[in-house]
């Protein structure tokens, strides 16, 4: 299993604090966000990783991970997406590396509280197909939602409804065979001018080959001033609690 973690975009939503850095270089708490995502992926056993990034800032990361040792990683590859055409083209610039083996992506501003080796697991254990982990929140309309059928099956993915169809959150978790190779050419930019993610999830729900996994703990973003700063006291009371 190969682990990718996004961190590419321009993250023209947090100025000014991105004109001088790279957000997922931004502090969370007492670590610069990307630590997290590493820690994510090296906890589930997920030791062979590749980042993508991008922006004017992309050279910081050498600095900070370099060959990812220190951190325990296997392996540390860079990818370098130009501009910021959307997650699921920053995903395509992995295609070498994972190959035909299983990837688990992660993006670069999500920070979880507890361990995704569960749902590593029951991917795994799934043996084809993707996997998906939602997590129930406020504020849906923000983020992916699924829209369920009466047997709690995912119908479909909506990305930032304006009426969402539950209360739950896509996270930015995806488990994916090698079969996305073959999904993400045939994508078309959204009204955001983006290549979308959740259009990769709902040809995997197309095709029947899509699960999910609850996310356990907490789960929160960290792509914009709110989220910051909540994911920094999320992380500094799960250290106190932990004293
Ligand atoms: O956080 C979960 C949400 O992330 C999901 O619920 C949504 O379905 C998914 O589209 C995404 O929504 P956002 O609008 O929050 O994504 P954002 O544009 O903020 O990008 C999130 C991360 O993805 C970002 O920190 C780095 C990576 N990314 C994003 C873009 C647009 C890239 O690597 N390249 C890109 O071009």
């Amino acid at each position: 299993m190969k682990g990718i973690i996004l961190a590419g975009g321009l993250g023209t939503r947090m100025l000014p604090l991105t004109k001088i850095t790279n957000k997922h270089l931004l502090p969370v708490y007492d670590k610069p966000m990307i630590y997290y995502p590493i820690h994510t992926l090296l906890e589930a056993g997920i030791d062979d990783i590749m980042l993508i990034t991008g922006g004017n800032f992309a050279g910081d990361f050498l600095q900070l991970l370099g060959n990812g040792k220190d951190f325990g990683l296997k392996e540390i590859h860079y990818g370098y997406q130009q501009g910021e055409g959307g997650i699921a083209e920053a995903l395509g610039l992995a295609r070498h590396f994972v190959g035909q083996e299983s990837c688990t992506v992660i993006l670069g501003d999500n920070v979880l509280e507890k361990s995704i080796r569960p749902a590593v697991e029951a991917f795994a254990a799934q043996g084809a197909g993707a996997r998906v982990m939602l997590k129930e929140v406020p504020d849906p309309e923000r983020f992916g939602v699924p829209r369920f059928d009466e047997d709690g099956k995912i119908e479909k993915i909506e990305e930032k409804p304006k009426t969402p169809g539950s209360n739950y959150a896509v996270i930015g978790v995806y488990m994916y065979d090698a079969y996305v190779w073959e999904i993400l050419p045939t994508l078309k930019p959204s009204g955001r001018g983006e290549l979308e993610i959740t259009d990769v999830n709902n040809h995997y729900l197309g095709k029947g080959r899509l699960e999910y996994s609850i996310v356990e703990g907490w789960w929160t973003d960290a792509g914009t001033f709110d989220s910051l700063l909540h994911a920094s006291q999320l992380v500094k009371d799960q250290q106190l609690d932990s004293r």
